[in-house]
């Protein structure tokens, strides 16, 4: 469904991607991990067209969207949840869904699906439809930029870091409705410092350092392999758990 070949990508004259080459299959979750400025985000930037790859290929669903603008990945439904809630705190949660079609035209039915669709996925969200999103607590907001998403009936989602700042018992939701959204053929590209659950609910996994793949494949195999670990042992020989983010409020 999503496949990137040798893509190299960077941020004016630096160069943070180097000959990164992944695959996600239609209805996998595939995680990407890697300590923090490994080049995930980056990586994210490049497939959904926000930061275009200086080379490599980029192809979505049987087309070429190396180079296509950000609208148009969207549209072929590439859908990106960027790091840190990007949400309309004033406005109601209602009104952050209804954000999130921008630009399409749906049936009322249509509609009335897809938004029933998202109570399913995510219950706490219909009980707080008329409220600020910014009364929400952070999970409910992660909840809710993900719902964003889903009322354009993505093919492949792409969710950086959707556990950052989680109580352990949203983190569990949030994984679960990746689990749902995976059972609904949905593809999941997840970008997660919370390795050991990612790989957990994970199908295939890749292990990104300094802006390269250093190794990939199904996710039970990553979780037991010595890559892994070798990917968050910084030059000062930090151990992956203080490198994890987990619990940061
Ligand atoms: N907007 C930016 N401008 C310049 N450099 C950036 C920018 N964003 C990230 N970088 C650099 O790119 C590298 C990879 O960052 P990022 O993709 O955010 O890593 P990760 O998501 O794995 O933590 C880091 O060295 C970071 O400093
Ligand atoms: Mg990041």
């Amino acid at each position: 469904m999503l496949s990137a070949s040798n893509v190299d990508a960077g941020y004016g004259h630096v160069r943070v991607l180097e000959n990164v080459s992944i695959d996600v299959r239609q209805g996998r979750i595939v995680v990407l991990v890697g300590r923090n400025g490994a080049g995930k985000s980056t990586l994210l930037r490049a497939l959904s067209g926000l930061n275009r790859p200086t080379s490599g290929k980029v192809t979505f669903d049987g087309s070429d969207i190396t180079t296509a603008p950000p609208n148009a990945i969207v549209k072929a439904g590439l859908l990106h949840v960027a790091e840190g809630r990007r949400l309309f705190r004033r406005q109601s949660v209602a009104d952050n869904i209804e954000l999130g079609r921008y630009g399409l035209r749906l049936t009322e039915q249509d509609h009335h699906w897809r938004v029933e669709c998202i109570h399913q996925l995510f219950p706490i969200l219909r009980e707080k439809m008329e409220l600020p999103a910014g009364s929400l607590s952070g999970g409910q907001q992660q909840m809710l930029a993900i719902a964003q998403a889903m009322m354009r009936e993505p093919k492949l989602l792409m969710l950086d870091e959707p556990s950052l700042g989680l109580a352990p018992v949203l983190v569990d939701q949030v994984l679960a409705a990746i689990l749902t959204l995976r059972a609904q053929r949905v593809a999941i590209l997840l970008v997660e410092q919370m390795v050991e659950r990612a790989l957990e609910i994970a199908d295939d996994a890749y292990v990104m350092q300094n802006g390269r793949v250093i190794t990939s494949g199904p996710a039970a195999e990553i979780a037991a392999g010595a890559a892994l670990h070798a990917a968050f042992m910084g030059e000062h020989g930090a151990p992956h758990h203080s490198e994890a983010r987990q619990g940061r409020p």
